[in-house]
Parts: C-alpha cells; sequence; structure tokens
C-alpha cells in the first residue's frame, strides 16, 4: 500500500444535499434524493475538529445549498475556532443581510456567489426558479459587509454568448474575483452534456472576452477561466491525485477522495459516523485505491506524465469509458479518446447520433445513441424517475 500523504489540505463538507435551485450542470450524484438522512451538528463538528488535527486548513461550505442549514453560524464559528480558512459556496438563495452579518459574526473568511447568467430570464431558466434579483441584491450585500466579491458562473453552451454580460454584471456589482468555469462533466452536467458542452468556436469567442477584460479591468477583477477539458488533449491532474490533499464529506457522512466518487464501482466509501477520519485517510481502501501508481494501465503506466496529472480524472475514466483504472479518455493518448472526441464533433456539426456514445453513459441515464433528450433539471422528481 503507498505511503498516505500527510493529510488533506483541503475539506469540503457539503452539508446538504437539498437545494432550492435546479442548475442542469449540478455535480451532486444523479441519485441525489435517494441518500438519506444529514449528519448531525454535533456531527460536523467532530468531523471539522478531526480533519483540522489532520492537518485540514482550508474549509469550503457547500451542497446543495449549505444556507439551508439552520446551523450554518454554529459551523463556521466552531471552524473559525479551530483556525479553519473558511469558503461558504452558495446560490446566495437562504441568505438576507441580517445573515450575511451573522456569518460575519460567526467568523466566516469568504463568500462566494454563483450566477448562472447576467439577466433574469436565462438566470431564472436555468436555476428553475426566480433567483437572479435577489442574487444581485446579495452580491451587494456581501460586498457591503466587506467581504471581497467572489463571483461564479458556470459557463455551457446555453450562457457563454453572454461572457461580456456576465463580467459587465460582475464588474457592475464590485467583483474582486471572477470565476468563469465552464461546466466539467459530471453528475447531471454529464448527463446533460449534449446540450451543455459550447462549440470550438463559442469557446474561443468567450476566451476572447474574458482576456479583453482582463487588460481593462485585470487591475480591480480577477478572472480564473477555465475551459471544459473536452476542449484539452491531456486531462487535468483531477484533485491534484486521488486522496492527496482533498477530502470532501458528502451530507450522510459519506468520506470521498472528490465530490464524484461515490458513484464509482466496486468501492465502499467509508463514513464519519463508523470511522475516525484518521483511519479513513490513511487506511481505509477508498483512499488507498487510486493513490501510487500500481493501480496504472498503460499508457499512463510507463508515461512521463503520470507523476503530473496522476493519469487524469478516475470519474471521467468510469463515466466516460466504463474503466476508472484507465487513463483519462480526454488524453490523447488514451485509446479511448475517439468517445470524447465524437461528442465534441457531434456538437460542433457532426452526427448527432454520436452525442451520446460512451461506456457507462447508459448506466448514467444519458439515453442511446441517435436520441438527444431535453435537459433534464436537478430536482429531487427527476432524481427519484432516474433511478426508479
Ligand atoms: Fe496522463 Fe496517462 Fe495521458 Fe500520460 S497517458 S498524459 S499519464 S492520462
Ligand atoms: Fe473524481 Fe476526478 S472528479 S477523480
Amino acid at each position: 500500500m503507498p505511503d498516505a500523504p500527510p493529510g488533506p489540505l483541503w475539506l469540503l463538507a457539503e452539508l446538504t444535499y437539498a437545494c432550492p435551485l435546479q442548475c442542469p450542470y449540478c455535480s451532486n450524484p444523479l441519485d441525489f434524493a435517494r441518500t438519506r438522512g444529514e449528519l448531525t451538528t454535533e456531527q460536523w463538528i467532530g468531523t471539522l475538529r478531526e480533519a483540522r488535527q489532520l492537518g485540514a486548513a482550508q474549509l469550503g461550505f457547500s451542497g446543495g445549498e449549505p444556507l439551508v442549514r439552520r446551523d450554518l453560524e454554529e459551523l463556521v464559528a466552531e471552524a473559525r475556532s479551530l483556525g479553519y480558512y473558511t469558503n461558504l459556496i452558495t446560490s446566495a438563495i437562504g441568505m438576507d443581510a441580517a445573515r450575511v452579518r451573522r456569518l460575519k459574526d460567526a467568523g466566516l473568511d469568504h463568500i462566494q456567489i454563483s450566477f448562472q447568467a447576467s439577466d433574469a430570464a436565462l438566470n431564472d431558466y436555468l436555476a428553475g426558479t426566480d433567483a437572479f434579483a435577489h442574487k444581485v441584491e446579495m452580491a451587494r450585500a456581501v460586498k457591503a459587509e466587506g467581504y471581497p466579491m467572489v463571483f461564479n458562473a458556470v459557463l455551457h453552451r446555453q450562457n457563454i454568448d453572454r461572457t461580456e454580460e456576465i463580467l459587465a454584471l460582475a464588474l457592475d456589482l464590485g467583483a474582486d474575483y471572477v470565476e468563469l468555469a465552464n461546466t466539467q462533466f459530471y453528475g447531471w452536467a454529464f448527463h446533460n452534456r449534449h446540450r451543455l458542452l459550447p462549440t470550438r468556436e463559442q469557446l474561443r469567442r468567450s476566451e476572447a472576452v474574458a482576456n479583453r477584460y482582463r487588460e481593462a479591468h485585470g487591475d480591480r477583477m480577477k478572472i480564473l477561466y477555465v475551459i471544459p477539458d473536452y476542449y484539452a488533449d491531456r486531462p487535468k491532474p483531477c484533485m491534484n491525485g486521488w486522496g492527496q490533499v482533498f477530502l470532501s464529506v458528502a451530507p450522510d457522512g459519506t468520506a470521498l477522495p472528490c465530490q464524484a466518487a461515490r458513484m464509482l464501482p466496486g468501492i465502499e466509501f467509508p463514513k464519519v459516523t463508523e470511522h475516525r477520519l484518521a483511519w479513513i485517510w490513511n487506511e481505509s481502501p477508498a483512499f488507498n485505491r487510486y493513490r501510487g501508481r500500481d493501480w496504472m494501465k498503460e499508457p499512463c503506466r510507463s508515461c512521463p506524465e503520470r507523476d503530473k496529472d496522476f493519469g487524469g480524472c478516475r470519474c471521467q475514466a468510469w463515466l466516460v469509458t466504463g474503466d476508472p483504472a484507465g487513463a483519462d479518455p480526454v488524453c490523447g493518448l488514451s485509446p479511448h479518446r475517439g468517445l470524447i472526441d465524437r461528442v465534441v464533433e457531434a456538437v460542433n456539426g457532426g452526427g448527432a447520433g454520436a452525442v451520446n456514445a460512451g461506456g457507462a453513459s447508459a448506466a448514467a441515464g444519458a439515453g442511446t445513441a441517435g436520441d438527444i433528450p431535453a435537459m433534464l433539471f436537478r430536482n429531487a422528481r427527476n432524481s427519484k424517475a432516474l433511478h426508479s
């Protein structure tokens, strides 16, 4: 068994899968509605303490929508007393100016608000509910409390042509940081990828706009632009390696090396309610499964890139090829790169019939070759219907 790294640096606390929004690119599992129970306040506090003892320093509160949890302020206060740097990743629904003040008083360091688009019509269509006006109001409230304004927008085929308007909105709101993250295809986003992947031309135009804004406003607004890895020819070093720096705890206490991993076959992910976090991180079979190099197959096994990208993403390998130990299929050296190319070609004007091809696609409910299902919004009804 390879040595476990000293401890996670990052802890992502997915407090709840409950969410008032229905974004079709959500990274939560498709079957989230089947998971039962949420950790109690005391269980979360115990988890925060154990992770801090292991060395975790950065803590993200996420979901679902973490503001749904009424004990969020209590958890933030505990995190602050433990010495974490804390970040709230939120849609802003469930927030008002008084709650921003309470979170500030509890010691929250950072708030990131996600926008679906730059105008109410598209934003609220994608969110599945009226949310835009409130987000704008809360972005101003966050700024008024003295927080840096961290503005996040997930880009995809439906909104990427509005990159200019999105950046203008961010500028108007006084954003200090803007994250324009093209959709990564996990969870609901994978299910909807044929409707979400932008064309090459859309991507080129969007990046050009972002570069123009960087030149004009880079001194007051930092812009991070993440391209969809389907358009790359080498994979991202996902999570900086499996079980190396990142630990995610799902609402029901399941400990994961990444948010998407719980759908991987043949791995029993341990729960923080049943095991000490030190055992989970250092010794559990789940966290050791893809550490080191022994699990690698060719072409990764003998590739000079293997210690830089760790063979890419295990979840993407499973979703697209059906083999979680294979090379990430976005890699040009993967024998399965063709499965990604078929999607890219279909989106860029090739045959629509190729859109849904892929090893585990059918298992993930993406339909069959030859049809392009309507976009599926992330809600409990659709989650249950997919897994009935
Ligand atoms: Fe990375 Fe494997 Fe591709 Fe090499 S073959 S670049 S290790 S994914
Ligand atoms: Fe799970 Fe990349 S998202 S390993």
